[in-house]
């Protein structure tokens, strides 16, 4: 029996079958592709700063290795583009960056707990990903997943280092919700209409709330219990920055 995706239950879908699929897939896959080229390549420039704020040249190859492979991000979507025959500078033109990139990395210390819980939402949401109907989409997303591990292990190893001074376990301590309500965000609204439509299609399977929960869930287990940092049993409190509406994207690139 072949494999099928989604409530949809299509087939595995290639460059080559591709444009014969339905009109909402195309639209929704070709959108995520979208906003991972820009994304990803404006991630990068963000986090290029974060090179020379490393504390050790460990840190720093480290960090340079990370903004290398999101660079490397940029391209690898970039190349699903160019595979559909795609012009990517015409058929991104206008499209903003995830607003996850909005709010400023300004110390290491922001850069690590970014990468400790910004990038660990959007490894959650690639997971989905992995599992979707379009093999190259499939496969790149698997690539960065890969990739995104890396990143989050950085993060955890940075803030870890921090949290043996007074001094950086305040910084840690203040950073937290700062990110916190980032990575919250970037899962999008509640009650999402897109996102019923990415699981019709399989390229999500589950609720926007649900990958929220157990993304808030994780986090509060580590940081409460191996940073020693107390959050409350909720997430209500860094909700603030949620979309009410489905005008934000409901992916994150990290
Ligand atoms: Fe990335
Ligand atoms: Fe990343």
């Amino acid at each position: 029996m072949t494999e099928t995706y989604g409530e949809a239950k299509i087939p595995s879908v290639t460059p080559e079958t591709f444009w014969d699929q339905d009109e909402e897939f195309r639209e929704l896959v070709l959108n995520l592709i979208k906003i991972h080229v820009v994304s990803e390549e404006y991630g990068a420039d963000c986090f290029e700063a974060s090179i020379l704020r490393a504390p050790t040249p460990e840190m720093k190859m480290r960090m340079a290795k990370t903004v290398m492979e999101e660079y490397g991000h940029h391209l690898r979507f970039r190349a699903l583009l160019d595979e559909l025959g795609l012009d990517w500078r015409d058929f991104t033109r206008g499209k903003d960056h995830l607003t996850t990139f909005d709010v400023p990395i300004e110390s290491w210390t922001d850069q690590v707990v970014f990468l400790a819980l910004v990038d660990r939402a959007a490894a959650h949401q690639f997971r989905h990903f992995v599992k979707s109907p379009y093999e190259p989409f499939r496969k790149a997303c698997q690539d960065t997943l890969n990739e995104e591990y890396g990143h989050v292990g950085l993060g955890m190893d940075g803030v870890k280092a921090l949290l043996e001074t007074a001094e950086g376990r305040r910084q840690v301590e203040a950073a937290i919700p700062k990110w916190l309500k980032v990575g919250l965000a970037s899962f999008g609204a509640n009650k999402s209409r897109s996102n019923a439509r990415y699981r019709y299609w399989g390229i999500k399977s589950d609720t926007n709330e649900n990958m929220r929960d157990a993304y808030y869930r994780q986090v509060r287990g580590f940081v409460t219990r191996d940073w020693g940092i107390d959050m409350p049993d909720e997430p209500e409190p860094f909700m603030d920055l949620l979309p009410g509406s489905d005008a934000q994207a409901s992916v994150a690139a990290g």
